[in-house]
């Protein structure tokens, strides 16, 4: 599932990569799925699925032996991730590999967090074997902040604080690992890039790549709220999931953990690479 969204398009092309059998499923199989050709067409099954039609989700899980979920955030998700974890029960899918998020706890100061553990709840309640993986931000969020830090501003409300990030292709990777593995074991897996780095570090490291002074304003959590409400025109719950998860990394200093070498046998990629992957989207 999440076949057109970060981490499942990067599944996706690991394992048309590896050869291995897969079916990509999307609400909209009609539309191009990011990367594939027509040369990937004879070993891809796109198949439609929503996790909000059960009978769509059934018809998609038919046959199928591993389950890779991550679905958007948004109100419904809980709802849609533990319909499909009960769907897939009763298809005889053997393994579900989770997309989670860090700070999965009952009492989590992030909302969406509380909901990715009421989900992991779901999968150990109902005996499905499966695995978790807990990756903290994505490179690739970075990019939707490039047009303004192009125009020389990095906003935030971390301050000093250090911040994880994890490159979704890694995020992917591992989930083949697992999804091709002969062995599916349960587990918990915290996937971080190799360093956290500050709001005021990453705005330096960028200045210094493309030769632009980029300034990191540090506002208050009400006016990042603000900010990306009326500046950046998202919806309220984005905004307030934003505002949380730099709070938490203020309350919880954030370190880097070994979770991506342990399964993948290498180091994960990192900030600086990806940086300069994408240096002319940072610049004016
Ligand atoms: N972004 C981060 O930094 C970050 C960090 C840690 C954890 N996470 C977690 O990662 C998860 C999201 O994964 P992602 O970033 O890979 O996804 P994403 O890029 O947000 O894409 C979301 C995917 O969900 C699918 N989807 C949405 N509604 C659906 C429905 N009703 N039925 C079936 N599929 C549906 C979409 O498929 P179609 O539109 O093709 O149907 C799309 O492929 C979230 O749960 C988030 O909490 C994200």
């Amino acid at each position: 599932m999440g076949a057109t969204g970060a981490t499942g398009n990067a599944l996706l092309h690991r394992l048309l990569a590896l050869g291995a059998p897969v079916r990509a499923l999307t609400r909209t199989p009609h539309r191009p799925i990011p990367g594939v050709t027509d040369a990937h067409r004879p070993a891809l099954e796109v198949r439609y699925a929503d996790a909000a039609d059960p009978a769509s989700l059934r018809a998609a899980f038919e046959g199928a032996s591993r389950l890779f979920l991550a679905m958007a955030n948004g109100p419904a998700q809980v709802e849609l991730e533990t319909r499909a974890i009960d769907i897939a029960a009763q298809a005889g899918i053997g393994h579900v590999v989770k997309v989670s998020a860090p700070a999965a706890e009952p009492d989590s100061p992030v909302a969406v967090s509380r909901g990715h553990h009421a989900v992991e709840e779901h999968l150990r309640a109902l005996g499905l074997s499966h695995t978790v993986l807990r990756p903290y931000a994505f490179m690739q969020n970075l990019l939707r902040l490039a047009p303004a830090v192009a125009r020389g501003v990095l906003v935030g409300a971390m301050g000093e604080a250090p911040c994880n990030y994890v490159d979704c292709r890694d995020v992917g990777d591992v989930a083949a690992a697992v999804l091709t593995g002969p062995d599916v074991a349960d587990g918990v897996h915290v996937l971080t890039g190799p360093e956290a780095v500050s709001h005021p570090e990453l705005a330096h490291r960028i200045s210094v790549l493309t030769g632009h002074r980029i300034r990191y304003v540090d506002l208050a959590p009400d006016e990042l709220r603000d900010h990306l409400v009326r500046q950046a025109q998202m919806p309220a719950w984005l905004a307030d999931h934003v505002t949380e998860i730099q709070q938490l990394a203020v309350a919880r200093p954030e370190y880097p953990t070994d979770g991506i070498a342990r399964v993948l046998g290498r180091p994960p990629r990192t900030l600086d690479a990806f940086l300069r992957e994408h240096r002319d989207r940072f610049c004016r």
